[in-house]
């Protein structure tokens, strides 16, 4: 794919970071984004350009029925100079399968890397060095035909934009407080939960603004037939320590298969854990809090990388994991993932891509 590049003059750029240890999650973006148009069947006029707000007509799909798919990933700069991809692969072939489901058109996974990692190469100065930046790159795609009745998209804009980031949650590498909620439910069997499609954020938000209000990061989801298995987090799966075994809710297909939970099942066995992918029932996790058996809990994410839980809320009362302290089990997944991510130690997976050097 040959994709123009818009160039900057020195003058036309915004204003860097100045502190990079202040970096949040997702609230500034790069001097450039890449952009893509589909009409006509047909993928065209791939270009890297200036960061800019889209025309887009009132009556555009997206606006009315959410039409719309995006990923997350991230960039990592290693203290040897490389710029480091995680696993691009894996979100590529993810954002096919939500454009299959959602009846968009597919890219092939080598266009979407290939962007990705230009656009990177392009944006290199904004890439924050610190332990725990990086850069979040947020390939996206919206159905852009103008047209008010329910029929998929003849046109599309896939666009990537990227932020410099720093940690997901307020408090770091700290224990998280989660709201078990047991009312309302984030996706069914056979629903779009388990692909990445901006409808699925939008069905969370009310439990999720009001675990917030009280005090909670977020919500843990149950499913949504019984409310009696737990699925996964507002942005993150879910993952609970019983000494030396891991378990984690099996993908019934109302969870989203998160890259990061892949690699942490995979890291668990090399690193000589056991892992199961079952059906846990809120029930067992409350039993298990109680009895001990349970050690540690984590979610695991992009955005979130792993993160401790330290307490769940359910039906009016606090349980709390492992004292609220990071646990061991968790703090080696943790070191270990990160430092492949940020190349620090040898990948013995091949999940890391180097693109090009800072
Ligand atoms: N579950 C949900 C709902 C998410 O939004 C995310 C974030 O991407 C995840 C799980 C974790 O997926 P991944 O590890 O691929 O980032
Ligand atoms: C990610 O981790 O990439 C996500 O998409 C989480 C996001 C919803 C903040």
């Amino acid at each position: 794919m040959k994709i123009a590049l818009e160039e900057l003059g020195e003058k036309e750029l915004k204003p860097l970071y100045e502190d990079e240890s202040k970096l949040v999650f997702g609230s500034i973006f790069t001097d450039r984004m890449f952009t893509m148009h589909y009409a006509n069947k047909e993928w065209n006029e791939s270009r890297i350009e200036r960061y800019r707000s889209f025309n887009l007509d009132p009556s555009s799909c997206v606006f009315h029925y959410s039409q719309e798919i995006f990923e997350g990933l991230k960039a990592y700069a290693a203290e040897d100079g490389r710029i480091l991809l995680f696993r691009p692969d894996q979100n590529a072939k993810r954002m096919n399968r939500s454009a299959e489901r959602l009846v968009m058109p597919t890219i092939p996974e080598e266009d979407i890397i290939q962007a990705i990692t230009e656009l990177v190469l392009a944006e290199k100065r904004w890439l924050p060095k610190q332990p725990g930046t990086s850069l979040y790159i947020r390939p996206t795609m919206i159905a852009t035909e103008a047209f008010l009745g329910v029929h998929p998209s003849s046109e599309y804009i896939f666009y990537i934009i990227i932020s410099p980031v720093g940690a997901y949650y307020k408090g770091g590498f700290k224990p998280i407080k989660l709201y078990v909620e047991d009312i309302f439910v984030r996706s069914n069997i056979g629903g779009v939960g388990d692909v990445k499609t901006g409808g699925n954020y939008a069905a969370s938000l009310m439990a999720g603004h009001k675990a917030q209000q009280k005090g909670f990061s977020q919500v843990l989801w149950l499913d949504g037939r019984e409310r009696k298995y737990v699925e996964e987090v507002g942005a993150m799966n879910m993952f609970f320590v019983y000494g030396n075994k891991l378990v984690t809710p099996m993908l019934t297909g109302s969870i989203l298969p998160g890259i990061t939970r892949a690699s942490v099942l995979e890291l668990a066995k090399y690193l000589g854990l056991e892992t199961e992918e079952r059906l846990i029932s809120i029930d067992e996790v409350i039993e298990g809090i109680n009895s001990g058996t349970i050690t540690e809990a984590f979610g695991s994410g992009t955005a979130a990388v792993i993160s401790p839980v330290g307490s769940l809320y359910y039906k009016e009362k606090d349980y709390f994991i492992n004292n609220e302290q990071v646990g061991p089990v968790t703090q080696r997944l943790y070191d270990k993932l990160v430092n492949i991510q940020y190349g620090r130690e040898k990948d013995p997976f091949g999940w890391v891509r180097e693109i090009g050097r800072y």
